[in-house]
C-alpha cells in the first residue's frame, strides 16, 4: 500500500492516567498520556514527566508515585489537573486522596484502579524525567474485579486517542489467535 512519510508524529494510543505525588508534603496530581507498563515480572510501570512540572521534585524527594486510571465521569477533573500546575494552583483537594501501606504517594479514591510505584530508576531525557517504578500495590474497586483479577472492561479506562476515548470492541485473543499460523 502507498504510504506517506508524515514527519516524526506519534501514532497510536496510550492510557490516560493521573499520576500522584506528595510535593512539599501535599498531594499533587497531573494528567499523563506518556505512561505505561514495561514488564510483567517484576511489574514495572513508567511515567514521562516534563522537567518543568511541579510534580517531579516530589517524586524525586519521596521515591514514590501513584498511577490512577480515571473513569469517564472524571473527564473534566482529569483534564483540569493536566491544565493547571501545582506551582500556581493547589490541586490537593481536587480528588479524595488515600494512601496504601507506604504513605509516600497519594492515590485517588474516585479512580477505579490505582497503582502505587516505587521509583527504581530515572531516565534523564533532554526535556523529560522518565520515572520507572516497580509496582508495590494495586488497588481496584471490588465491582471492577472478575474472579479476583482486574477486569479492564469493568474498569473502562480512558484512552488518549482522538481526545479522551473509551475501549472499542474486542477483536481477538492474545497469545492464542496466532497459533493458527504455527507449523503451517
Ligand atoms: C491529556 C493530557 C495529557 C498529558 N500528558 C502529559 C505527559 O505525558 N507528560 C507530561 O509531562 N505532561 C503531560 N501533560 C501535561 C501536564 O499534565 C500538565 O502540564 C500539568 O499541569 C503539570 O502539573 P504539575 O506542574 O502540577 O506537575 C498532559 C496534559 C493533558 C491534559
Amino acid at each position: 500500500m502507498a504510504k506517506k512519510m508524515i514527519g516524526k508524529a506519534h501514532v497510536g494510543t496510550n492510557p490516560t492516567v493521573i499520576a500522584g505525588a506528595l510535593v512539599n508534603g501535599k498531594p499533587n496530581y497531573l494528567t499523563l498520556g506518556h505512561a505505561g507498563g514495561m514488564s510483567m515480572n517484576p511489574p514495572i510501570f513508567y511515567i514521562s514527566c516534563n522537567k518543568a512540572h511541579y510534580t517531579n521534585a516530589g517524586i524525586k524527594e519521596n521515591g514514590y508515585f501513584s498511577v490512577n486510571l480515571p473513569s469517564k465521569d472524571m473527564v473534566k477533573k482529569t483534564d483540569y489537573v493536566g491544565l493547571v500546575s501545582g506551582k500556581d494552583t493547589d490541586k490537593s483537594g481536587v480528588f479524595t486522596s488515600f494512601y496504601g501501606s507506604v504513605d509516600k504517594a497519594p492515590m485517588i479514591d474516585e479512580c477505579p484502579a490505582c497503582i502505587l510505584c516505587k521509583v527504581i530508576d530515572t531516565v534523564d531525557l533532554p526535556n523529560n524525567d522518565i520515572f520507572i517504578g516497580e509496582i508495590v500495590e494495586t488497588y481496584v474497586n471490588e465491582e471492577c474485579l472478575t474472579d479476583g483479577k482486574p477486569d479492564v472492561r469493568k474498569i473502562n479506562p480512558m484512552l488518549l486517542a482522538d481526545g479522551y476515548s473509551l475501549l472499542g470492541e474486542k477483536c481477538g485473543n492474545a497469545f492464542s489467535d496466532g497459533k493458527a499460523l504455527m507449523n503451517k
